[in-house]
């Protein structure tokens, strides 16, 4: 590797390596609020380890405790990612979503696969299992135990595959919830920085935030392999360099950005119809749409880091209306319906509405809407939880004053925010992107920096289908 490095960039410097869990654990620590902090990280599979375990002090991290390949809280999810008929590595999230709408009657079949200790580390059965040896996830017996061979991806949902996520959810909410405790027992510290793909079920999140003496938890919004660069950066910089940590992660919009000039040169060449407004009279008149009932796609500013979209980059919708889920799910995302969307509330209000006692800025926990404040449907799930983003004034003052002023007009401080994509396809990062989605859905509007455009001003764009995959942005 490092002669590749250096054949391929002609570079001269000296060449540091970073063990994939501990970038996992810089990613978390090293840039959190905290000075000292309890670190868990699980994924799939890094080097052998899949889990550690260990804390931060200052700019050192100690990991203490590994488990290692093939036992695997990631592969288990993604085993059963592939065989409920979705992408591995890829459409975990769905499986997630799904689980709600099950029972986990399927406790006894996961006991046989999975052996959990005390303390959360964990044994899977490998006769089950095919992905250490074969290019499959999954042995026939697993097939057997579980009622059937994989559903092929597109065949229907039936009861059962959702009874097997809901059990499979209920496992990994187990295996965090005791990995947490134990490093609590072990620490004494109740702050917590995790990363690693498992770190994006907010689900089990929520679980390890009400279930264990933990109290603080931090999680930055790339937690998966992507944030691995950030961590290996942090731990070069401050862990062997010995330079203090000066960055706390907060602003999670670090991507593209571009000007106003930009926007509306591009809306000129594509002869796209439009009106600029100021400041307020854009949010007035954004807000006028999502009570209208009007499918928003909202792009502002520098695009989030990332798999969510954290408010720049995003479909908006009036999250009071139960049927705007569907409206979304079918016309603009072109989607399985099953998925409940996400809401984003006032920072200063999510309690109010929600199960919960801090913030969650990424997108990165889920609890449930209170008992008195079940008027927004679209973003409850079937067992009345949400995957909530808190938005505060200092972190996105536009955004922030956007719900401010629908929260003002109509007494609900919570809005639909889903992703500016269409299914199967990354999120929109140019204004092209933007306006190319927006004409190929049935979106009603776009608010693109100040300018606001109506679908049904615009001109057809020659050889542009609707819901046409094909027609790729550049
Ligand atoms: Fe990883």
């Amino acid at each position: 590797m490092p002669q590749t490095i250096r054949d391929e960039l002609l570079y001269k410097g000296s060449i540091l390596f970073c063990d994939h869990h501990l970038s996992h654990a810089a990613s978390a620590f090293l840039c959190s609020p905290f000075e000292e902090a309890a670190i868990l990280t699980v994924d799939g599979v890094g080097e052998w380890a899949t889990a550690t375990c260990g804390v931060g002090r200052g700019t050192e991290i100690t990991l203490t405790k590994e488990i290692r390949f093939p036992h695997s809280l990631g592969l288990l999810y993604s085993a059963f990612t592939y065989y409920l008929g979705f992408k591995v590595n890829s459409a975990e999230y769905k499986v997630m979503g799904l689980a709600p709408y099950g029972k986990p009657r399927f406790d006894e079949q996961f006991r046989e696969l999975i052996d959990i200790e005390e303390d959360g580390s964990f044994h899977l059965n490998m006769d089950y299992f095919c992905y250490d040896y074969a290019m499959r996830m999954t042995h026939e017996r697993l097939h057997g135990l579980f009622g059937g061979p994989p559903r092929r991806p597109g065949d229907p949902l039936e009861q059962r595959h959702k009874d097997i996520a809901a059990s499979l959810q209920k496992v990994v909410d187990e295996v965090m919830v005791r990995l947490a405790r134990s490093l609590h027992e072990e620490t004494g510290i109740d702050r917590l920085c995790m990363a690693g793909g498992v770190a994006l079920n907010c689900v089990a999140n929520g679980h390890v935030l009400r279930e264990t003496p933990m109290k603080h938890l931090f999680i930055q919004p790339a937690a998966g392999d992507a944030g691995g660069a950030l961590g290996a950066a942090l731990y070069v910089h401050n862990t062997l360099l010995g330079r203090p940590r000066t960055l706390t992660f907060r602003d999670p919009f670090l991507g593209p950005a571009y000007s106003d000039e930009d926007i509306e040169s591009y809306l000129v060449s594509v002869h796209a119809v439009y009106q600029r407004l100021y400041r307020q009279p854009l949010l007035d008149k954004t807000v006028e749409l999502i009570e209208a009932q009007h499918v928003v796609g909202w792009f502002q500013g520098a695009m989030e880091w990332g798999p969510r979209a954290l408010g720049n980059r995003s479909i908006l919708g009036d999250a009071r209306n139960a049927g705007m889920r569907d409206t979304i799910n079918l016309k603009i995302k072109f989607r399985e319906g099953f998925r409940p969307f996400a809401p984003t509330v006032l920072a200063d209000h999510i309690s109010d509405w929600f199960e919960i006692d801090c913030e969650s800025p990424y997108m990165l926990l889920v609890a449930n809407v209170r008992e008195n404040r079940r008027t927004i449907p679209s973003v409850t799930h079937v067992d009345h939880s949400a995957r909530i983003q808190s938005v505060d004034r200092e972190m996105n003052p536009l955004y922030y004053d956007l719900i401010q002023t629908f929260y003002r007009k109509t007494g609900t401080p919570v809005i639909i925010n889903t992703s500016f994509n269409v299914r199967g396809e990354p999120i929109v990062m140019t204004p092209r992107h933007a306006y190319e989605c927006f004409m190929r859905t049935d979106m009603d509007d776009l608010v693109i920096g100040p300018f606001w455009l109506r679908k049904e001003d615009q001109p057809p764009i020659p050889g542009l289908v609707r819901g046409d995959k094909a027609f790729a942005p550049d």
